[in-house]
Order: structure tokens, then sequence, then C-alpha cells
């Protein structure tokens, strides 16, 4: 997400006449659009404000732009200020569109803005966005959650759900396609709930997936609680929807689930993999989870990583729970030591690398329809709809956002390697 509003930062500017740095040591203006999800994205960005400084000394007329959840964070932000006070612009989440104004305010002299006000609009028409050219291309559905999941601070940093209209939406993809892009992600913290008043998930990717051409849509983040039976059948139904789907399970334990409050069951869960695997036995699945939740025990761990293995992603994105100020668990008692959540994680990522080698292994022999996304023509490599990076030979090097069949040879750990076949 932060990607695609940093793309939509860069159109912004250059409609202002201002184009993109090489570097940090080239650039008069500097602007980190944050995270505050995990506490790591922020060590991260105070980190790179250290080495800024520096560049700032050099050249005092360097503006200084830090933007997103992390700023949005009104105790955070004003620590900030304190901490850096070479800072010129603090500003939340969505004030993308006001930058390039508050740029031109500080470069007529005003020495600081602080500007955490919340804007809740939802953007009316084309979202412009200078496309980083990658094959694979980001289009917003929805702003904002309602879930309240105890860890996440995403609901205080983004605000409430809220959709953009389907026909805005329908014309982004369509004018995306036309230009030649091959793969659209349809992103939102939870697409499942899409909802423009009008219509649901279900009618915006049955019409996305109308659109002609030749072209797969994938998207992200679904909830387990809201991924319907009808747009499982969907995606199994139409061949423009890629068989890829990421699930967050976060945790196997049923009693941790509830003190997440994910709003299902272990068996609510497996009963929608049951379906996905049923309708696509080809689908790819991918899933976030949290390990050393509050209270978490060695028992509940061990249901994740059964869980784990019962599901058999293809991928798994782990995380060590990381305490966010303002949620309900970073209060809860029995938080769990790091060092037990260093050793979870390190048994989780384990168990997740022999499935997947497990599963590569599987791969041999078959012959994947694969999107080629490098362009230096030296090492192809490129997607499957289940969304597997393969890396391929071929005798014809002018791949570059074309599809083409790979057939894969051999696996090294849970990477495929392939060779191109007509
Ligand atoms: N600690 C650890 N992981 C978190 N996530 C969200 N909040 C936290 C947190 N406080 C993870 C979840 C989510 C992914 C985007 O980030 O797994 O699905
Ligand atoms: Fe956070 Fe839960 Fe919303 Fe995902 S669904 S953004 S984890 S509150």
């Amino acid at each position: 997400m932060n990607v695609h509003e940093t793309e939509k930062l860069y159109a912004l500017f250059e409609f202002s006449g201002i184009s993109q740095a090489d570097g940090a040591e080239d650039a008069d203006i500097i602007i980190f659009n944050t995270c505050c999800v995990r506490e790591g994205a922020e060590t991260r960005v105070i980190g790179n404000l250290g080495i800024i400084k520096k560049l700032k000394e050099k050249k005092p007329s360097l503006i200084v732009a830090v933007c997103g959840c992390m700023t949005q964070q009104q105790a955070v932000a004003e620590k900030l200020h304190k901490r850096c006070p070479f800072i010129n612009i603090i500003t939340g989440t969505y004030k993308l569109s006001r930058l390039p104004e508050m740029v031109k305010r500080i470069e007529s002299g005003e020495k600081y803005i602080f500007d955490l006000e919340l804007d809740l609009t939802v953007p009316c028409g084309i979202n412009v966005a200078k496309r980083s050219d990658n094959v694979n291309n980001f289009v917003n559905i929805m702003y904002g959650c309602n879930n309240f999941c105890t860890y996440c601070i995403v609901p205080y940093v983004k605000g409430r759900e809220r959709s953009r209209r389907k026909g805005d939406i329908i014309e982004e993809v369509r004018q995306l396609i036309n230009g030649g892009c091959k793969e659209i992600t349809l992103l939102g913290q939870n697409v499942n709930s899409y909802n423009d008043g009008d219509n649901d998930f279900y009618t915006l990717l049955n019409e996305i997936s109308d659109i002609e051409g030749d072209f797969w849509i994938k998207f992200m983040t679904s909830h387990p609680k809201d991924l319907s039976d009808k747009v499982i059948d969907l995606i199994a139904e139409k061949d423009r929807l890629a068989h890829y789907i990421h699930l967050p399970l976060q945790s196997g334990s049923d009693r941790i689930l509830a003190l997440m409050n994910r709003k299902y069951d272990i068996a609510a869960y497996m009963k929608k993999i049951d379906r996905i695997k049923k309708k696509m036995p080809d689908a790819g699945l991918t899933s976030d989870i949290i390990v050393g939740f509050p209270t978490e025990t060695e028992e509940d761990y061990l249901l994740t990583e059964k869980a784990v293995r019962q599901v058999q992603y293809n991928n798994l994105f782990t995380f060590i729970y990381s305490k966010r100020s303002g949620t309900p668990a970073a209060i809860m008692e029995g938080q769990v030591p790091e060092e037990t959540k260093k050793e979870r994680i390190a048994r989780l990522i384990s168990v997740q690398a022999e499935i997947a080698n497990k599963k590569a292994a599987e791969c041999i022999g078959k012959t994947y329809k694969v999107l080629c996304d490098s362009r230096d023509g030296k090492t192809l490599t490129g997607k499957t709809s289940d969304d597997r990076v393969i890396v391929f030979e071929s005798e014809d090097k002018d791949l570059y956002n074309k599809f083409v069949n790979v057939k894969v040879t051999n696996v090294k750990n849970s990477k495929l390697y392939g060779k191109a076949v007509k």
C-alpha cells in the first residue's frame, strides 16, 4: 500500500514541476512515507532520519517531510518533532495530495508545518500515479479498516472503512489494461468488505474479470471472516482472476484468535481453505502469522504449527508480536518474553521452509503460465498465477511483460527453475 501511495506522490510532485531525484544526496526534498504496523518500521525511520540530519547540515535548504501512519499518532509525531527539530513537515496518513502545497509553503519561508488532521474523504475519479513500470500495478479499492484486531494500530491511523466508487475503479483498471498492463493487484485493508453503497466485492470482481484483454487480477488482503464462498467460486470460474489467495490466519489457537478479536475460529478458517482447495486444487495460499501474542503458551504456539502444516501454504509472512501503543493488546497481562517470541518464530520459519521445499519439489515437470517481469534479458524471472517466483531460460529474451509457458525443471530450496516451452 505504501509503495502505491508513494507512486501517487511522485505523480503529484511531477504536476508541480518537481521530478524524482537519483538518490538522497541529489534531492532538494526528502519525504518519508512511514508505516507503524510494527515497531521495526518505526525504528528504521528514526535510523534513517539520523542520516538525513547530516545531509541537512551540509545543505540547509533541504526540505524534510515525514508523513504516513507513523506520524498519524499524535504522541509519536510530537516526540519526533522534539527529537528531530530539523524536520520541516510532519503530517499524517492521507495528506499526500497536500504535500506539494506544503513544500511550496516551506520554500516561501514558513519554517515548520505540523498537520495531523486525518483526511477521511474518498478520492473521486482515477488515481493518478507514477507507476514504477513494474509488471504488476496497484489499484486501491478501499481505505481504512473497521475490524479492530486487538494487536493492530491500522484502524486508529487509517480511519474507518470507505470504498471507492465501482465505476472509478473499473475505469482505472481499464486504462491500465489498455496501456498494456498485465497484472493488477486490488488493494484494501480488507477487500472482501468492499462496498460502495451499491456494489459489493463479488460484483466488483465479476465486472473487472469481464474487461476485455489478457491480464490477471490479484487482490489483498482478505479477512477470513469476510471471504465469501461466492467470491471463492468466482475466482475458480473466471480465467482473469489469478489463483492466489492471501488469507491471514494470525494464530492457530482458538483462544488466541478470540483474544485477537479475529471473529473466526480454526474450524471456520479450515472450512474456507477446504472450499478453496476443492474448487481450485492449483490455488496458491499464503498467510500472515503473529507469534508471541500476549498469553500465548507453548500449546497455543503448537496449534499454530499444526494449522500451518494442515494448510500447506506456499509462503508465510511471520511476525513477532509488536506492542502498539493505544491498542488493547498492548496493555494485556501476560506479555510473552522476547526470547520466547524469537525462539517460536525461528521454529515456525523452519516448519514453513520444510513445507515450501516439499511443495516446490512437487512442481517439477509441470508447466505454468508465467508473466515475465525481467527487463534485462539475462536472468529471466516471472510469476505464476498462484504468485510463485520462477527463474527460467528461453531463447527469446524479449519477454518483459509477456505471458509465457514455463516448464519447471528443477528446484533449489523452495525456488523454482525452468525452461520456456511452446
Ligand atoms: N505485531 C505483529 N504483527 C502485526 N501485524 C499487524 N499488527 C501487528 C503487531 N502489532 C501483522 C499482521 C497483519 C500484517 C500486515 O502485520 O499479521 O496481517
Ligand atoms: Fe489490522 Fe485486523 Fe484491520 Fe487487518 S483486519 S488492518 S489486522 S485491524
